[in-house]
């Protein structure tokens, strides 16, 4: 039987690329975003590229609290098997907390955090039940240390980060089959991320460990068809995070701030 992944943000960005990587294979693909102007151009563009693709589309808010009881009342009216969940969209914002738009900050808490943590605590269950199943969650590596000017993004991925880790070991006490993955990308430079949080003058999507879209859609590919649950994403990072833990805590700070530097 085809087998269904659920994506949020897969009509954009990393989503979209994820998508391709589990259309070749055959997956029936359930997109979730917003906007069902770039949900049906990005439709037409993956139908066109992979043969044979099904794509079903629900258009909903994510950041509001009941985007995700909407999501899984669409799933459960057409009675699908969610085989993979993946908690993608999310959004960030650059500048002093003080002077931050407080409405912004709440919707992001709402979509990186909330609406993540409830779309898990919907499909999780059955996956329980069914002893299978795998819940991607996208943090970032943004999640590591707190980061000045992207002070709520980092804290809403650092409950990302921290969350996913914590129910993977909650499935291992259980002896559940079912995979928590975190995916910490490092910065990238391809998507509408940057635009949409005001960072494009932000030297770290040209710097140190900065990233593709393809390319951290690659790492996620190769660690879910693998074992490795935990990744830290653009082979950069990936070199700088095994020294992470021999760094002090003010030279971490001094280098984010350095990358968080506008051009
Ligand atoms: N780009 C980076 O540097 C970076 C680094 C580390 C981690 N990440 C994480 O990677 C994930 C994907 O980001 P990306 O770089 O691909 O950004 P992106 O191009 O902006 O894609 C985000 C996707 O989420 C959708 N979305 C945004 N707000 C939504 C809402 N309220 N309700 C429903 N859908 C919504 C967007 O739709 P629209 O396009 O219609 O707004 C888009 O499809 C995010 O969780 C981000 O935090 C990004």
């Amino acid at each position: 039987m085809k087998k269904t992944v659920l994506i949020t943000g897969g009509s954009g960005g990393l989503g979209y690329k994820i998508s391709c990587h589990f259309a070749k294979s055959n997956y029936r693909i359930l997109w979730v975003s917003w906007s069902e102007t770039e949900i049906i151009e990005a439709k037409q563009k993956l139908i066109s590229n992979i043969q044979n693709v099904e794509i079903e589309y629900f258009v909903t808010d994510l950041s509001l609290t009941q985007g995700s009881q909407n999501v899984f009342n669409w799933v459960t009216e057409n009675k699908w098997t969610i085989d993979v969940l993946i908690n993608n969209a999310g959004f960030g914002s650059f500048g002093f907390f003080h002077l931050s738009d407080i409405e912004k900050e709440k919707k992001m808490i709402l979509l990186n955090v909330f609406n993540l943590f409830q779309l898990t605590y919907l499909f999780l269950p059955e996956m329980i039940s069914h002893n299978k199943g795998v819940i991607i969650n996208i943090s970032s590596n943004s999640s590591f240390i707190p980061l000045p000017k992207m002070l709520i993004y980092s804290a809403t991925k650092a409950f990302v980060t921290h969350f996913s880790k914590g129910l993977r070991e909650e499935m291992k006490l259980l002896k559940s089959n079912v995979r928590i993955m975190t995916i910490c990308p490092a910065a990238i430079y391809d998507t509408n991320f940057k635009i949409s949080g005001k960072m494009e003058q932000v030297k770290t999507f040209k710097g140190l460990a900065t990233t593709t879209s393809d390319e951290v859609a690659n790492d996620i590919w190769k660690a879910f068809l693998g074992k490795n649950d935990f990744v830290v994403s653009g082979k950069r990072m990936r070199f700088l995070y095994q020294f992470y833990s021999l760094i002090p805590y003010r030279i971490l700070q001094y280098i984010a701030q350095m990358e968080l530097k506008e051009a």
